[in-house]
């Protein structure tokens, strides 16, 4: 008789995706430059990959507060203080460090008030659902982050309307809102920062129409957190200049260096989420060391050292640009730290990472899924500890790879935005 797990686990590798990815490790060993291991992380952004170091453009970091003596100070206080885990769901008890990030947090943001998950997609997955009812409905940019789709479909099958629009589009959005009527309140769901090319929506416009269709703007930064706007607080206030019928996700893993993700609301729609979001009543909380780290971030956020990364930040990305489009390479995005080369081809696209990787820059070298198929992707992270040097070698090197596969990087031929990939 067959054995259903050894029946269950052939099957799962019959499934499209990972087919796809099997052949691509068994026949691309060396070219596909995926699942490889970091075994040293030096100064400076010097990382050993995979045996060799190399300058890492790929890290989230954006800040460099990853390795900033006070941020690893706090993270050591903390677990003399808390110990490495409060086993404990918030439904119970909070610890302190809790209650002040996020009070900071607030303070910082300029917001009434902020909840912390464990990260992003669970902020997602807990908040879309539980900030509707089934009188309501959800529309979603049809390139808003994986997560974000995903907590759409755990709101539809708590029987709240949800549909896509198309990408960036007022036009689209204004003809789902129409179709989904009638309803009580409505969401609009998108990413404040497009991870994959850097690129941001059309918020004012999205703003207008929320307003005239009874719906309120859901921004998930997580990539503007830190990076965007006056003192890094983000694409909403960048670009709206307040959080008036705006709820803000924001991450604390990725430009703040710490760990999770939270939204700014006000204090009725915290208390909601506090008892409505699945993983904020069934699931663990941000081990306490780590909120302890996010005050020290809040610190240096408001010191006039935050102010001083965020213009090294802002001046490498420049820098980044200026030499990428001298070189007639055309990057995608830029505004906050990431910026995009559309390669196209798969085969090419990872080929292009490993060149890269051989002269001594890590990229990340995005294929399908991560952006829809034949829209490969150079995917750069420009961190304000990179120096400027560091910078012109990652150019000089993108530009002799391009030459030497003998890639043509036509602006025409980009598509206006390269995004995640809904699967
Ligand atoms: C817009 C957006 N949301 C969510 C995430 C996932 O964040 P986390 O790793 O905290 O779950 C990302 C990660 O890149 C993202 O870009």
């Amino acid at each position: 008789m067959d054995n259903p797990l050894a029946t269950l686990s052939s099957q799962l590798m019959q499934t499209t995706l990972v087919r796809y990815y099997h052949r691509l490790y068994l026949d691309f060993p060396d070219v596909h430059m995926k699942d490889m291991t970091q075994e040293e992380s030096g100064a400076g952004r010097r990382i050993r990959l995979d045996g060799r170091w190399v300058t890492n453009f790929g890290s989230d970091s954006f800040l460099g507060l990853d390795k900033h003596p006070a941020v690893l100070q706090s993270l050591a206080l903390g677990i003399q203080k808390w110990g490495s885990h409060n086993g404990c769901s918030r439904a119970f008890s909070s610890v302190e460090a809790n209650e002040i990030a996020e009070a900071r947090l607030a303070s910082w943001l300029k917001a009434p008030s902020a909840l912390i998950f464990p990260s992003v997609t669970l902020t997602n997955l807990g908040a879309l659902p539980a900030l509707l009812t089934r009188h309501d409905a959800l529309v979603v940019d049809q390139y808003a982050h994986h997560c974000i789709h995903q907590g759409a479909k755990i709101a539809k099958s708590q029987g709240i309307a949800t549909s896509t629009f198309q990408h960036n589009d007022p036009d689209s959005l204004e003809r789902t809102l129409a179709r989904l009527r009638p309803y009580r309140h409505a969401i609009i769901a998108m990413d404040g920062v497009y991870s994959m090319s850097g690129t941001v929506p059309p918020l004012v416009e999205f703003q207008r129409i929320a307003r005239q269709h009874r719906a309120v703007l859901y921004v998930d930064d997580a990539h503007g957190t830190g990076v965007l706007g006056e003192r890094g607080r983000g694409t909403v206030l960048d670009t709206l200049g307040n959080y008036d019928n705006t709820l803000v996700v924001g991450s604390l893993s990725k430009g703040l260096s710490c760990f999770g993700g939270f939204i700014a609301c006000n204090p009725q729609i915290k208390f909601a989420l506090k008892v409505r979001s699945g993983p904020m009543v069934f699931g663990g909380p941000v081990p306490p060391p780590y909120l302890e780290a996010i005050a020290t971030v809040m610190d240096i956020m408001e010191s006039e050292e935050g102010l001083l990364l965020l213009s090294n930040l802002r001046e490498n990305m420049e820098h980044f640009n200026r030499l990428a489009l001298e070189a007639g390479l055309f990057p995608k995005g830029g505004i906050g730290a990431i910026a995009s080369l559309l390669i196209g081809d798969e085969m090419a696209t990872m080929t292009a990472g490993k060149l890269l990787f051989e002269r001594g820059f890590f990229v990340q070298s995005v294929i399908f899924p991560a952006v829809p198929h034949k829209q490969g992707i150079l995917r750069v992270q420009i961190n304000a500890i990179h120096t400027q040097e560091q910078i012109q070698g990652l150019v000089e090197a993108i530009a002799s790879v391009v030459e030497e596969l003998g890639l043509a990087l036509n602006p025409m031929d980009a598509p206006n935005q390269l995004v995640h990939t809904n699967l």
